[in-house]
């Protein structure tokens, strides 16, 4: 029986009958922070294109840990910025590096928060790609990148990181990885799989935020083609029997039928990064009083919740924590 005798709206009237029947939801417990760790001396710099983020010296980093644990956010997702860059992206490994520093720090303060850290070398190398750059044709070489990244991911571990999140899309890195942390002694680290990471536009703010953007082509000979939705599924298959712990997709509002589809090949914690561009679009509308920023935010997360993520990293999160707790 149709209308007259149903009507979806008898149970929009009201904002408890509403709130009763409401599918999802949003809350801080499934929300990461991205934070950049610059080195240096009490550095607080902010990024241009993305209003409200800055570039933080470890004591400020530590000030930003305390702040948003205190309003719910529950993780962490370290970046560095060192200030040596290499061939071999030395700084990424280094145990003394400017992230291994930011974690330790980051934990003996707020030991409660989670601390993840990204696993890639294209802040740490002179021409920003996320390997080892063969000089004569310029490829970036996957097998030997493996050994770089399992050895980064190893010094994080060693460092306090409760997770490591390889972000390079090199062939066989979760494997690689695992072996590394399982060999010296951290086989209870979970791996979080930036699995279905496409190459995309919508990362421009975040490569002036962490001062990796490549110096020379781009990053689609090793990030997904945007056009493709199948070989995602074929990614996330890979890393999980790889033994990820958790998969991810990246960018989030442009990917939700990504996310989608991911959400039904596999019953694995999905998270969903809710990127640089996509955060940089809102606060840039919002600013000329075009679109009401906390609606739209909250809509956004909202939508990239119903599409089937458990975990959000987003630039938003201590400001929707704030937003949810009022
Ligand atoms: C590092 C990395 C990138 C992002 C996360 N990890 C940049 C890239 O791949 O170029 C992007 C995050 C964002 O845009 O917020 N490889």
């Amino acid at each position: 029986m149709a209308f007259p005798q149903q009507r979806l709206r008898r149970t929009r009237r009201t904002p408890g009958l509403r709130a009763l029947v409401r599918e999802t939801g949003l809350s801080p417990e499934g929300f990461v922070y991205p934070i950049f760790v610059a080195a240096g001396e009490d550095v607080r710099r902010p990024v241009d294109s993305m209003p409200g983020v800055y570039q933080l010296s470890i004591n400020n980093a530590v000030g930003e840990a305390k702040r948003v644990r205190a309003l719910g956010v529950p993780a962490v997702l370290l970046f560095g910025i060192p200030d040596h860059k290499d061939e071999t992206a030395s700084g990424a490994y280094d145990p003394e590096g400017i992230v291994q520093l930011a974690v330790r720090a980051i934990k003996d303060a707020v030991p409660e928060l989670i601390v993840i850290t990204d696993v890639c070398l294209c802040e740490y190398t002179s021409h920003g790609h996320c390997g080892v750059v063969e000089g004569e044709t310029g490829e970036v070489m996957n097998d030997v990148t493996l050994e770089l990244l399992a050895r980064t991911a190893a010094s994080h571990a060693e460092a306090g990181a409760d997770i490591v999140a390889p972000s390079d899309m090199m062939d066989g890195r979760i494997a690689a990885i695992r072996s590394e942390l399982d060999r010296e002694g951290f086989e209870n680290t979970p791996i979080m799989a930036y699995s279905a990471k496409y190459a995309s536009a919508f990362y421009g703010p975040f490569r002036e935020a962490a001062e990796s953007a490549p110096r020379f082509g781009d990053r689609r000979s090793y990030q997904m083609d945007p056009a493709n939705a199948r070989e995602a599924l074929r990614e996330v298959r890979l890393d999980i029997e790889e033994n990820a712990d958790i998969v991810m997709v990246k960018p989030a509002l442009p990917y939700l039928d990504i996310i989608h589809r991911v959400r039904q090949e596999t019953d694995l914690p999905l998270a969903a990064y809710n990127v640089s561009g996509e955060y940089a679009m809102i606060k840039a509308a919002a600013r000329q009083g075009w679109l009401d920023e906390r609606s739209v935010v909250l809509e956004a997360l909202t939508s990239i919740r119903r599409a089937g993520a458990d975990i959000i990293i987003s630039y938003f999160a201590p400001q929707v924590a704030e937003w949810l707790a009022e």
